[in-house]
């Protein structure tokens, strides 16, 4: 059993991403963003979906806003496509109304709408200018911040503005796994700092008018050396570094960590990191396992490597489930951060199983139901430690588009036959909403 008084203490909330749940790809003008381009692309995405219809919330998000009231959240979790507000670089009023209604019906559900600014969908007209890689696009980014704020800023108060800018450096540039697909490696490095800076922008944009809770999203894992020989446990520096440091070190503490041992500096000019490190009211982690990590002589000097006798959710021997790692990061954030470390919200957690695409009956999810019940544990356990934690996020609210995976892997409270965009509640949506109710009793 959880801890009630706890439990209490937590905000519930449950999250989606626009590109991963809209469809409508081709609707109401939006423009082309690097995720159209991607899923285009023979060979890019595992399956060959294309994320249309997908879950089709473009046109049910009356439906996931009565999921959502049924479950009993605090707060919804979504992000705004960039280019359906400014589909060629000045706004849509369709693009727009679409987050409008939205925002307007879950105020009436009584849930606060928490939207991200930034879920990896970057116009394609940025991208060939250079993306992430150049500078300008944080000041378009800014822009684009300005114009939400204007529309949507009297009833928004909390907002988040990059998500996990570390997978769209490592998989987007360096490895090309995700979009925009380029394979930089260590060239792909600037985009970090690009990122960073469109979130110091955002976070002042946003304040300047009136938002009283802001932060950045990043991913984090706790890192753990292959073995105690002294060259894995390099490489598990290096990987916390790159993985990790990298993002919260600036954001936190105004200052990146030594990368002279990853041989790369990044353009940072006067005011930047100042910009980057103003005080924000929450700082935002995604936590999904924990990373082992080997020494490598390949092209990076450092390789990823399955936990041993660690059971695995539906994407294999590199998704661990380790709940107590995620303890472990967050008493060691603590630890790293201190004062400078503003209440955490955990803004994404959950995870795959394989599951069927079309069910008659709700789908009996057991093994979701254990991990995020272990998880939850973890978050008590770290807040029993003295981490102050504001609120947990499931990830997802629906089965989805994932990604290079497409729909291959599914995360949802929510079953949904992607062919239909019918939506049936999982035995993990009847336990959540359980878990809310006996919080709130
Ligand atoms: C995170 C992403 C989210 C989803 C989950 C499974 O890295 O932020 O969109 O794909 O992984």
């Amino acid at each position: 059993p959880l801890d009630r008084a706890l439990l209490r203490r937590l905000r519930f909330s449950a999250a989606t991403a626009a590109f991963q749940i809209e469809g409508a790809r081709d609707e109401d003008g939006p423009g082309r963003s690097i995720w159209d381009d991607f899923v285009e692309t023979p060979g890019r995405v595992r399956d060959g979906s294309t994320a249309d219809p997908g879950p089709d919330s473009y046109h049910r998000a009356d439906e996931d806003v009565a999921l959502l009231a049924r479950l009993g959240v605090d707060e919804y979790r979504f992000s705004m496509s960039w280019v359906r507000v400014l589909p060629d670089g000045r706004p849509s009023p369709q693009g727009l109304a679409y987050y409008d209604r939205l925002v307007d019906r879950l105020l009436d559900a009584g849930i606060t709408p928490t939207p991200t600014l930034y879920h990896w969908d970057l116009p394609s007209r940025l991208e060939e200018a250079g993306g992430w890689l150049n500078r300008s696009t944080a000041e378009r980014f800014a822009q684009y911040t300005e114009v939400v704020a204007d529309a949507l800023g009297d009833r928004v108060r909390q907002w988040y503005t990059i998500n996990e800018p570390v997978s769209t450096t490592l998989q987007g540039y360096a490895i090309g796994e995700l979009a925009p697909g380029r394979a930089l490696l260590f060239d792909a490095l600037p985009t970090v700092h690009h990122q960073l800076l469109a979130h110091g922008y955002a976070a002042r944009i946003l304040h300047a008018r009136g938002a009283t809770s802001v932060g950045i999203v990043n991913n984090h894992t706790q890192v753990l050396p292959a073995s105690d020989s002294e060259a894995d446990q390099q490489a598990a520096y290096l990987y916390d570094l790159i993985h990790n440091r990298m993002y919260a070190d600036p954001v936190l503490l105004g200052r990146y960590p030594d990368l002279e041992p990853l041989g790369v500096a990044l353009p940072v000019r006067d005011g930047d990191l100042a910009l980057i490190s103003a005080p924000c009211e929450l700082y935002g982690v995604n936590y999904y396992n924990p990373t082992t990590v080997a020494a490598s002589a390949g092209p990076v000097p450092f390789e990823v490597v399955p936990t041993p006798g660690a059971p695995v959710t539906g994407f294999g021997p590199l998704w661990p489930i380790v709940p107590e790692a995620l303890t472990a990061f967050l008493i060691d954030a603590r630890e790293r951060y201190g004062a400078a470390l503003p209440p955490v919200v955990i803004a994404e957690n959950g995870a795959s199983f394989p599951e069927p695409d079309h069910v008659d009956a709700p789908i009996d999810d057991t093994a979701r139901i254990s991990y995020l019940h272990g998880h939850i544990a973890a978050v008590l356990a770290a807040m029993r430690a003295g981490v102050r934690i504001d609120a947990y996020t499931v990830w997802s609210l629906l089965d989805n588009f994932e990604w290079a995976d497409g729909y291959t892997q599914r995360f949802g409270l929510v079953h949904v036959d992607m062919a239909t965009g019918e939506r049936t509640p999982k035995a993990s949506y009847a336990w959540y909403r359980a878990l809310i109710e006996e919080a709130r009793s």
